[in-house]
């Protein structure tokens, strides 16, 4: 790094106060509110999580009203911001949080780390930005700043993460306000230390950042190897009668473990209509290929080939129910499962 840690976190902590931008979980911080935001921020897109936060924090204003609260309630708060097994994780942490703190959310980093679902991250985000305490944070956006700050083009292995942290760590002991420097460090990477055109020009590291010097901001961090994701065909059968839709429930583990959807028969190749038909129970009329939609996830691609049935005479098998109002809160959907149904015409 081209200047010293107090340097950059001086500078990082003043623009943070200057720039950041008005969040609902900034506005109004409490234990409870950070951790639910942290928890519907992994891996979810901030314009997302702003539709959700406050209905959810509104249904669940406590740790001990979500930890009271059944799977199924959680999971249609939920709705829509993927990732359903955070949602999971959290409801243990609530039940986690009553049991052994008495309802407060702990802001030590070594009690954080206890909670289900809480890593390293999320334990060194609650301690410093609510805690006050000295903890160090990388997240993805933290990342890339750090490695263009020190020019690091290294592969993104084990090694990387650790001469992250401990960067993070050195910048966090040189600070005069680690809440700020780490919210300051995301915020600065989210908007404009970004992975594509980054706006050097805005940046109040520029000068102290190895990577612009080099004229390399655009090659590092390098980009990951990404694992190759598995293929899934699931075909979904939409049959309406009347005003009612058929919904079944997904399996309590794995994809959407315990959302409903449309019934579906899921398989390794794409099935033809004669081939489902032998695989659905009977009872299945005037099968229809609609439309085929991509859902691409974290570890997998899922095509889901969507069918309207005009009837479903008799057939039902176990566990499925009809119902009039498919966004009703017994029974939470995906969004891939509510995108089929609405190709389906329902
Ligand atoms: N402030 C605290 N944690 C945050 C996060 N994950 N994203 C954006 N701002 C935050």
């Amino acid at each position: 790094m081209r200047w010293e840690h107090r340097r950059i976190t001086a500078a990082i902590e003043q623009w943070f106060t200057l720039h950041a931008r008005s969040l609902p979980w900034r506005g109004h911080r409490t234990p409870w509110r950070a951790l639910v935001s942290e928890f519907m921020l992994q891996q979810t897109q901030v314009s997302r999580v702003l539709e959700r936060y406050e209905p959810f924090l509104e249904r669940f204003p406590t740790p001990a009203s979500l930890a009271a609260a059944t799977e199924q309630e959680l999971l249609s708060m939920w709705q829509g911001l993927g990732y359903y097994r955070r949602a999971r994780s959290l409801h243990k942490a609530s039940m986690q949080i009553v049991e052994q703190f008495g309802g407060d959310v702990p802001l030590d980093a070594a009690s954080l780390r206890k909670l289900a679902g809480v890593g390293r991250y999320t334990a060194g985000s609650m301690a410093s930005i609510v805690g006050g305490h000295r903890e160090p944070i990388v997240d993805g956006n933290v990342n890339r700043l750090l490695a263009r700050l020190a020019c690091d083009d290294g592969p993104q292995d084990a090694s990387m993460a650790r001469r992250m942290w401990e960067r993070a760590a050195a910048l966090v002991e040189a600070s005069g306000d680690p809440g700020m420097l780490n919210e300051g460090m995301m915020e600065l990477g989210a908007t404009v230390c970004g992975p594509a055109s980054p706006s050097c020009d805005a940046c109040p590291l520029r000068d102290g950042c190895e990577a612009f010097a080099a004229g390399r901001v655009g090659e590092v961090p390098q980009p990951k190897t990404s694992g190759r994701r598995t293929v899934m065909h699931q075909h979904a059968i939409v049959v309406r009668q009347g005003s009612q839709v058929l919904l079944e429930q997904r399996p309590s583990s794995g994809l959407w473990a315990s959302m409903w959807q449309a019934p579906t028969i899921e398989s390794d190749r794409e099935l033809d209509v004669d081939e489902l038909l032998r695989r659905l129970p009977a009872g299945f009329e005037d099968l229809t290929r609609v439309e085929s939609l991509t859902r691409t996830l974290t570890h997998r691609t899922v095509h889901i080939h969507v069918h309207t049935a005009a009837t479903c005479v008799g057939g039902q098998a176990e566990g499925w129910v009809w119902v009039s109002d498919r966004d009703g809160p017994g029974h939470p959907l995906s969004s891939a499962a509510r995108a089929a149904l609405q190709a389906g015409g329902s």
